[in-house]
């Protein structure tokens, strides 16, 4: 296969290269007035054998070279300790130093580009996938210190050498303040040169395995964080369900209270909306108001039942309710927080509720808004003591409580939820009512 490398100086300094690893081969040395005879690329060999080495380009291994006598096998070079040909960018406006420093590059196996501007550089930079960049701090136009922040921005992993002159020093470090990972001072010895940029490249090989571990290391936190939440989600559904089934059993006994909770649940849910709760706080309310008469199961029928009314040792006892609710629930922790707004849930802003006697904000947002709901619901509804009150009493009589038994801002959020429900209740027939009508419906 024909030569693919740029030029014939190329292909002599491979050559000698070669020669230098491997005595045994004849190298363009040894060709004395070596002469091109193309395709392929071919330097006679002196008197000793007089065969011809062959240079050519190995398909097989991606770019390297091998040499062949005429006529014989290919002896094929063995490559250099590289998965791939790294690329490096030489930047310099000297082009006679950006020749040497390229051919000496090339002779370590890196693939190499040259350029003698700023410009030049990031262009490259942005048409190839370089490893590293040797860098002059004292570039024409564009700085090597700007040039270095701008390769960085388009090759984040760019392994950067810089070469200053002496008095550039102050600039050099200031470059590797921007990401530089090391200055050399000209004239750059060239194995100096050759060791920086192997320390750079293992520094930047470091940095991409820190970099994909803890990348490794989020994606296994982030798929464990929501394995997590999945087996939380469907503990909890588990355990709703089961509360679910202990409301079902406990509005069995009273046909009074049948739906009653799935009312309570709903009211307080769109009350929690009103007031721009989260929405894992607006689940919890929703939960809290299913659950929070389920002690009622322990309560005598007969007191459930009393059409009249309760005498201080049947309300003491209907009062026991909250607590045997949260022995019932007790087992089932994870419902925590809803499991604390059923026990708040007869708690008044002034301190008479039970079974704590909080005040004001030391009762949870949910047994506030509970409380609320509760009360609305049983107003709203038919008892065995008493008919229904209508929405508008309810919340008038509801007003008269705020402040001292309920909180206000919570009784403003149920206004609304009321006013929300009757206007979208009446939408379908607003065309058909007088506007003035509509307003007094709505309001
Ligand atoms: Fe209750």
């Amino acid at each position: 296969m024909p030569l693919a490398l740029g030029s014939i100086v190329d292909g002599l300094a491979m050559a000698r290269d070669q020669r230098a690893t491997r005595p045994g081969l004849h190298s363009a040395t040894d060709l004395g007035d070596a002469h091109l005879l193309s395709p392929p690329v071919s330097y006679t060999i002196s008197e000793e054998d007089r065969a011809a080495l062959c240079l050519h380009q190995d398909s097989a291994t991606s770019g390297r070279y091998a040499y062949q006598r005429s006529g014989t096998r290919p002896a094929v070079v063995p490559p250099v300790d590289r998965p791939t040909v790294q690329q490096i960018l030489v930047v310099d406006d000297e082009p006679q130093l950006v020749e040497v420093m390229g051919r000496y590059l090339r002779r370590l196996g890196y693939e190499v580009h040259l350029a003698g501007t700023a410009g030049q550089a990031l262009e490259l930079v942005r048409r190839h996938k370089f490893v590293a960049m040797v860098c002059d701090v004292g570039l024409p136009g564009i700085s090597g210190t700007e040039l270095v922040r701008c390769a960085l921005l388009d090759e984040p992993h760019l392994a950067i050498v810089m070469c200053t002159g002496a008095n550039d020093a102050a600039t050099a470090k200031a470059a590797m303040a921007r990401g530089a990972a090391d200055y050399l001072v000209k004239p750059v010895p060239l194995a100096e040169l050759g060791a920086s940029i192997e320390r750079a490249l293992v520094r930047r090989q470091g940095m991409i395995e820190q970099e994909e571990g803890d990348r490794q290391a989020r994606d296994l936190l982030s798929n464990r964080t929501e394995e997590l939440m999945a087996e939380r989600s469907a503990l909890q559904a588990l355990t709703a369900g089961v509360a679910e089934a202990l409301v079902n059993a406990m509005e069995q006994k009273d046909v009074f209270l049948r739906g009653h909770s799935q009312r309570v649940a709903q009211l307080a849910g769109e009350i929690a909306v009103a007031m721009e709760l989260d929405a894992a706080t607006v689940a919890a309310v929703q939960l809290g108001g299913r659950l929070h008469d389920v002690g009622k199961i322990g309560i005598r029928e007969a007191v459930l039942h009393k059409p009249g009314r309760l005498s201080e040792e049947e309300y003491a006892h209907v009062k026991e309710h909250v607590a045997i609710g949260m022995e019932i629930l007790a087992p089932l922790p994870n419902l925590w927080p809803a499991l604390e707004f059923v026990h708040h849930h007869h708690e008044r802003v002034d301190g008479s509720g039970y079974p704590q006697g909080l005040r004001g904000e030391a009762i949870s947002i949910g047994g506030r808004i509970l409380a609320v709901a509760d009360t609305f619901d049983a107003l709203t509804s038919i008892r065995p003591y008493r008919e229904r009150l209508g929405e508008t009493e309810a919340l008038a009589v509801l007003g008269g409580m705020t402040g001292t038994m309920l909180d206000e801002t919570v009784y403003a959020a149920l206004e609304q939820v009321v006013r929300d429900r009757r206007a979208r209740w009446l939408a379908p027939f607003a065309a058909d009512v007088p506007d003035t009508l509509f307003m007094q419906m709505a309001s």
